[in-house]
């Protein structure tokens, strides 16, 4: 089973600048939310508890002024700084102590997961004991992302990052499940060609010892990251529309703990009084009108 889960929301947002220039990414809003709210609500969903967000040095108080330590959520969050990018996989270096002796979830601080099924697929995910799982999802552009084959049974059968020929249209997402020996298997890796620590040859040692599985949203579910101007402006359009036509907000992560029966009405009010007047505490009133408890 997998308690821990490590947000990754370090990166100096170069593709964003200006925009990223005084500001972390992850703090930059999608819609009526910070980014961040879009993973930290995935791994809620997931039903992960202890969480350690990683942030760029000298970041910290920027997240901690929208994300104070988690008692409001009835969750624990910690934060560790990054001093310089050096990969995905270096999340399981400055993560080591958090990990301990555990399993760990990691996810991408700019990725945005939605989907009937998605609670339900990661509620899967989170029950694995050995090995890693990854998320595979159709894109358009897989040169753009790590990508993985699959055979007919669903296994993977290769796995490349940013491939220029177009090998699969199925790209690893950034959320990923593994088991303890991440932390072991991390000492174990050499800089790319890029000069990064990639996340595609932590896997690759998976998927060599016959422990790499992978699960899918389907078609109905939707993967998006945020990376670039372009991006947020799409997928804070997606938000939009599916919350302005349902009268439900995504990733409102009060609404997650409250129906997970980590908080009460008391700590929804007191976000109310946190967050001020504003459309997110409009929703949160009504939220609670409705599941008066
Ligand atoms: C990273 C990973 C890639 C993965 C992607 C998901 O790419 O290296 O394998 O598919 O995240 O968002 P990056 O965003 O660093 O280019």
């Amino acid at each position: 089973m997998i308690k821990k889960g490590i947000i990754l929301a370090g990166g100096l947002g170069t593709r964003m600048s200006p925009v990223t220039k005084a500001v972390n990414k992850q703090l930059l809003p999608i819609y009526d939310k910070p980014l961040i709210y879009y993973p930290l609500s995935v791994l809620m969903l997931a039903g992960i508890r202890d969480i350690l967000i990683i942030v760029n040095k000298g970041q910290l108080n920027q997240f901690k002024k929208v994300l104070p330590n988690g008692n409001n959520l009835g969750i624990k969050i910690s934060f560790a700084e990054q001093n310089y990018p050096k990969g995905l996989p270096d999340a399981f270096n400055i993560g080591k102590s958090f990990i301990g002796n555990d399993n760990v979830a990691l996810i991408l601080g700019d990725n945005f997961f939605y989907g009937q099924s998605l609670t339900e697929q990661l509620k899967k995910c989170v029950k694995l004991k050995s090995g890693a799982t990854v998320i595979l999802h159709p894109v358009n552009n897989p040169s753009s992302y790590g990508v993985a084959c699959i055979n007919k049974k669903n296994k993977i059968i290769k796995i490349i990052e940013k491939p220029k020929k177009n090998i699969s249209n199925l790209a690893i997402t950034g959320l990923y499940f593994f088991d303890n020996k991440v932390v072991n298997y991390f000492e174990t890796l050499k800089p790319s060609k890029r000069n990064e620590l990639e996340i595609v040859d932590l896997l690759n040692i998976y998927k060599r010892n016959k422990s790499l599985s992978c699960k899918f949203l389907g078609r109905g579910g939707a993967w998006l990251d945020a990376g670039s101007i372009k991006d947020f402006y799409e997928t804070s359009a997606f938000v939009a529309a599916l919350e302005n036509r349902q009268g439900l907000k995504i990733a409102c992560l009060e609404e997650i703990a409250f129906n997970n029966k980590w908080i009460k009405k008391k700590e929804v009010l007191n976000a109310v009084k946190f967050y001020g007047k504003c459309d997110y505490s409009r929703y949160l009133l009504n939220f609670i009108k409705k599941n008066n408890s």
